[in-house]
């Protein structure tokens, strides 16, 4: 097959490389299409640009495969751990058993936040939504150690920085939590693992520890690991579009926490959850709502249901509503709401709208449903979410760090706005 692509543009042919991934993607090169014909792409939404080559994740959205460094996600979820799926994500391979034990030691080592940074959340109202707080506190950490702000650190110090932010997301998320419920700090404990920790910092009291069940801290596990990577999603893009222009680990991590919390990217599980409240709420079945979101004039969608990528059953959704029946049925929990989302999910899937447009559950469908029986709140779904993709961030800063090549990121734009428009005295305007 050939390697070169043929574009006629205007009588002339130009010729354009054709590159090739390891699994067989195709991608047509245009780093040289302006400098030789003046014309630009115009992909709104970058449904079909390749804003990098990476060799952390492949997504083959038609078949509904995952993998994480070559390794199916079925296969990780099954055997792993996120915390040495983390270590696979960043380092490129599995870690040895040295190795992990000295990468969960690194990450004890650094769990604790600067004592100062606790006075920084006295100041957030107590209302204040956690991945504002999130995101804010990721970037204050550059005040408190003014060594990460460094851009490119040498390999020992980026491996400090990558472990004190994924260590470190943890705390401030569970301290953002017990802020915003008016509970005093838990500080996290060095004797437990990652997830444990974090739910002990979550929900121990002062008098009493959480009750670490085994089959609750599995669970967690695997929704951190689930989402640890997804290639170049929109929170993944920002974070490598703010390191190109070699901007510090935790200046790209709090960008990518924005980036995440829109409703149409990591803000559906909590959406997903608030619609399944409002149609319990409301006694209607599922029908009556399913109607509402193939209607464009409604303002409402089916959360949880769709992907830019997948264009079949999302293996994590897969998985997680496996962990999810398993969960609910070990711990003796009815979820009316799983009901609901069992119902819709099937009543989608018979729908010519979802079906035609390719329309299944994704990775936010049922991930809410485990972490409501995991008591923990709506409004910190998301922030679980950028604790388990903090991983894939840190891997995807690193590729554009260790890059000699790399270049800033700076998209063009085709102008359609007013040419030649005098400039109006004040007086004169209406
Ligand atoms: N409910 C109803 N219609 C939908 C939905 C939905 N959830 N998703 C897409 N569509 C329709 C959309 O209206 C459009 O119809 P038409 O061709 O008639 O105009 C068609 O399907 C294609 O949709 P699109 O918006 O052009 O697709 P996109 O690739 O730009 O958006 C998406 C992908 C995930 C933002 C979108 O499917 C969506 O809004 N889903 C609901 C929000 C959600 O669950 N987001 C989590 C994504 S997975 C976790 C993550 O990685 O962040």
């Amino acid at each position: 097959m050939s390697d070169i692509a043929k574009l006629e543009l205007e009588g002339q042919v130009y010729e354009l490389p054709v590159i090739t991934g390891t699994e067989g993607e195709k991608a047509v090169d245009i780093t040289q299409l302006r400098a030789k014909t003046g014309h630009i792409t115009m992909d709104d939404g970058y449904g079909n640009t390749g804003s990098c080559q990476s060799k952390i994740t492949f997504i083959d959205g038609e078949k509904g495969i995952l993998q994480y460094r070559g390794i199916p996600i079925e296969e990780l979820a099954e055997k792993s751990s996120f915390v040495e799926a983390a270590y696979l994500l960043i380092n490129g391979h599995l870690p040895s058993r040295t190795e992990l034990r000295r990468f969960s030691d690194m990450l004890t080592q650094n769990e604790n936040l600067h004592e100062d940074m606790k006075y920084q959340f006295e100041g957030f109202p107590s209302n204040a939504h956690p991945m504002a707080i999130l995101s804010a506190m990721i970037n204050a950490s550059s005040c408190f150690y003014p060594g990460l702000m460094v851009n490119r650190p040498n390999p020992a110090r980026f491996e400090v920085h990558a472990a004190r932010l994924l260590s470190q997301v943890r705390t401030i998320a569970s301290f953002s939590y017990r802020k915003s419920h008016g509970l005093p700090i838990i500080y996290p404990k060095p004797s437990y693992k990652y997830t444990a920790n974090f739910l002990h910092m979550m929900f121990s009291d002062v008098y009493q520890d959480y009750e670490l069940k085994p089959e609750v801290v599995r669970a967690l596990d695997l929704i951190f690991l689930l989402h640890a990577d997804h290639e170049q999603n929109c929170s993944t893009a920002t974070v490598r579009m703010v390191a190109s222009s070699q901007a510090n680990l935790f200046a790209c991590a709090a960008a990518g926490v924005c980036a995440l919390w829109g409703p149409l990217h990591g803000g559906a599980n909590q959406a997903v959850i608030e619609m399944l409240e409002d149609i319990h709420r409301s006694g209607d079945d599922g029908s009556k709502f399913i109607n509402a979101a193939k209607d464009k004039n409604s303002g409402k969608r089916l959360m949880g249901f769709g992907h830019r990528v997948y264009k079949n059953y999302d293996p994590r959704a897969k998985i997680i509503k496996k962990a999810c029946d398993q969960l609910l049925s070990t711990l003796h929990i009815s979820d009316p709401l799983l009901d609901i989302a069992k119902k819709l999910e099937e009543a989608a899937l018979q729908d010519s709208y979802f079906v035609e447009r390719k329309l299944y559950p994704n990775v936010d469908f049922y991930s809410g449903i485990i972490m409501r029986a995991l008591n923990i709140p709506t409004e910190m779904f998301t922030v679980i979410f950028a604790i388990g993709r903090m991983p894939g961030w840190i891997a995807n800063f690193k590729e554009i760090m260790d890059d000699p090549k790399s270049r800033i990121y700076r998209p063009r734009q085709v102008y359609m706005g007013a040419t030649q428009n005098p400039f109006i005295p004040m007086d004169e305007r209406k």
